[in-house]
């Protein structure tokens, strides 16, 4: 009875549909990213240094201690290579912008160390929405800083004052 049903059953299966564009009828949207900077475009926001999390230090001493803009920039870059190659939190990174989060993380470390640079990311809560980063995380991606700070000779005081700004935000990027 059930195998005469199931016969039945294959009998007016139809086969698959031939060239159907299946990103339209599932409505995915192809990304594109931007010829001059490399980057996919994001939903529209506010650009705010506010967006950065936090003041920046004052003086020049500390921009100086992580060797300026360039070395600033140097170090948010490897930190997010560090990351994405990094079995413990590289899924996280798949999926998204990396030629943007190289910016947009040097961008956060400029203004906050006041190296001259101005945050144009998004805010914390919003950048990290729905990532689902946990505690453990969290104290990757920090190694991985230690780790980029530490092979630019970043002394330690120096390296102890970044991480004191950054650590309150955790409340922001971590779901609970
Ligand atoms: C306090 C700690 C953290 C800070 C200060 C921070 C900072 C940032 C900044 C500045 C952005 C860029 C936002 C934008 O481009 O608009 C960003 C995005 C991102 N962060 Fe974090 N982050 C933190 C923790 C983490 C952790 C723990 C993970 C995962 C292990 C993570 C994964 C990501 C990813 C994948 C993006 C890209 C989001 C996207 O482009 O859609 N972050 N983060």
């Amino acid at each position: 009875m059930i195998s005469t049903f199931l016969s039945a059953l294959m009998l007016f299966q139809q086969a698959p549909k031939q060239g159907v564009d299946w990103d339209k009828e599932f409505g995915v949207e192809e990304r594109v990213r931007d010829p001059e900077t490399g980057e996919f475009p994001v939903d529209p926001y506010d650009q705010d240094n506010a967006n950065a999390g936090a003041q920046p230090f004052e003086g020049e001493r500390l921009a100086e201690a992580f060797g300026g803009r360039e070395g600033i920039q140097r170090i948010a870059e490897r930190t997010v290579e560090l990351s994405e190659a990094d079995p413990r939190i590289a899924d996280i990174f798949v999926a998204h912008d990396m030629v943007r989060l190289k910016r947009t993380l040097g961008e956060q470390f400029c203004y906050l160390l006041n190296a001259g640079c101005d945050y144009s990311g998004r805010d914390m809560r919003t950048a990290h929405a729905g990532m689902g980063v946990k505690k453990a995380d969290l104290n990757a991606l920090v190694e991985n800083l230690q780790l980029a700070m530490g092979e630019a000779d970043v002394p330690f005081a120096a390296q102890n004052k970044l991480l004191s700004k950054l650590a309150p935000m955790s409340r922001d990027v971590i779901e609970r």
